[in-house]
């Protein structure tokens, strides 16, 4: 084999990426796969669009069928997003004995299941390199580099425009909503920005880190999610002056013969390896029984990161064409020492927590009255300076405590006449 014939289905940001390298860098790229790349096919829904890319006009189309199941194309490199029909599209590319690139988070999260067992079955390759953290190459870590080992903790901040929102909150001093202002003027943040700020972005991608890191399948449904929209500049504030940052966090853990998957609002020491990873940068720490801890830097998003990462799964599956290894590298070997996903309610973490209540005596002793009902023992308190109406914010940090206690506890504690707003709780990693 000489040469590998590429479709490409999604001629936006990352396909443009992608297929301005394949051009520009033909002669690297062939040394370095041992075939020679040809991008055959480029199939979009229009081409009107201003692309700042020239490309030969007998490359494109608007029917996939150009691609699929095309015996000429060798690889479908899937780059237009969503579920349907992009589902659809790699399922028939796999049952024709195509091989698969894509960047599609949201649709492996959502029906990897189905699409990693059709490839088994029919005995292709699927690579999905840019599907978490852009360009950085934690997939493949994870799938060889740190394969000999069993991996405990994964800890990934892997939503820039989350991680942009709550740096520029601590850097500046500024409201979330400000922060979410300014990140859309730089392009960092979407129109709509709730699946990135709301978590579910960090879902997704943790979904496949944890079938590749752990050999445990995980839905969506499993999965704990909860967004920064509800951090205050306060509480920002308050975790400073404690020690600590807020990043937003996507957590999967091995606990006993359980696991722990969940994204939130986290306070990190300032000690902590993610805590200075700042701005749209994503970062994922991984540890292992042999390795110990590792962290894997980089740009999490943008054009040239992701098409960094497609066209690495590009040269991998030639060389895997080339020397007939294709399945060469399962994508993922299923831990049965893993039993089941543990419940949120059983979760055990420190916690931050603030309080707005009256000033007046007594109440912080009810507060720590209902805490110590509920087996939450305090490990420092901070009373804040006295704001509006007598209000003042009581800030506290926690020994570890269960989940289902700790929301026990708020419920009680919200129910004071003294207790003004609803109180704020917030996970610490260690
Ligand atoms: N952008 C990043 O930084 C980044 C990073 C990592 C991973 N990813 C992932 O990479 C994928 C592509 O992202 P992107 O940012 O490049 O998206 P994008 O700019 O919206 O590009 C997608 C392209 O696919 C086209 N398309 C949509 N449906 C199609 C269909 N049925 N047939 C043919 N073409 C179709 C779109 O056309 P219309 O615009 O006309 O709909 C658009 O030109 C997504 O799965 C994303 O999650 C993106």
């Amino acid at each position: 084999m000489d040469k590998i014939n590429i479709g490409l289905i999604g001629f936006g940001t990352v396909g443009v990426g992608v297929v301005r390298a394949l051009k520009e860098k033909a002669a690297q790229l062939e040394k370095k796969a041992g075939v020679r790349l040809i991008l055959k096919v480029i199939c979009d829904k229009e081409f009107r669009r201003k692309r700042n890319i020239k490309v030969d006009k007998k490359l494109l189309t608007r029917d996939v069928n150009k691609i699929l199941g095309n015996p000429d194309i060798h690889i479908v490199v899937e780059l237009m997003g969503g579920i349907h029909p992009a589902k659809e599209f790699i399922l028939r590319a796999i049952k024709s004995g195509q091989h698969i690139v894509t960047a599609n988070k949201a649709l492996l999260a959502q029906e990897g299941e189905e699409i990693f067992k059709s490839a088994q079955r029919q005995g292709v390759d699927i690579f999905f390199e840019a599907s978490v953290g852009g360009g950085i190459p934690i997939i493949k870590s994870l799938r060889e580099g740190l394969i000999s080992n069993e991996i405990d903790t994964v800890l990934g901040i892997v939503n820039g425009t989350s991680n942009y929102i709550l740096s520029a909150m601590e850097s500046e001093d500024i409201s979330f909503y400000d922060a979410l202002s300014e990140a859309k003027k730089k392009g960092y943040a979407e129109k709509n920005p709730s699946l990135d700020i709301e978590g579910i972005d960090s879902a997704h991608k943790l979904a496949i880190l944890t079938l590749l890191g752990f050999g445990f399948p995980v839905e969506l449904g499993d999965i704990y999610i909860e967004g920064i929209s509800n951090i205050s500049q306060n509480d920002i504030r308050y975790a400073q002056e404690f020690g600590y940052v807020i990043k937003l966090l996507a957590i999967a853990k091995r606990v006993d013969n359980e696991l722990e998957v969940r994204v939130h609002p986290t306070l990190l020491s300032k000690e902590h390896l993610l805590s200075s990873i700042r701005g749209v940068y994503n970062a994922i720490y991984v540890h292992g029984d042999m390795v110990g801890g590792t962290l894997f830097y980089g740009r999490g998003a943008g054009q040239n990161p992701a098409a960094s990462s497609v066209v690495s799964d590009l040269i991998d599956l030639a060389r895997n064409l080339k020397y007939n290894s294709i399945g060469r590298t399962p994508i993922f070997i299923r831990d049965k020492s893993i039993k089941k996903i543990r419940k949120m309610d059983e979760v055990e973490t420190r916690y931050y927590i603030r309080f707005s209540c009256i000033d007046k005596p007594g109440v912080l002793a009810k507060i720590s009255g209902i805490l110590g009902k509920h087996k939450i023992s305090i490990a420092s308190v901070a009373q804040k300076e006295r704001r509006k109406a007598r209000i003042v914010p009581v800030v506290m940090m926690t020994h570890e405590a269960k989940e289902k206690n700790m929301q026990r506890a708020l419920e009680e504690i919200d129910r004071l006449s003294a207790i003004r707003r609803k109180s704020i709780a917030i996970r610490v990693e260690r």
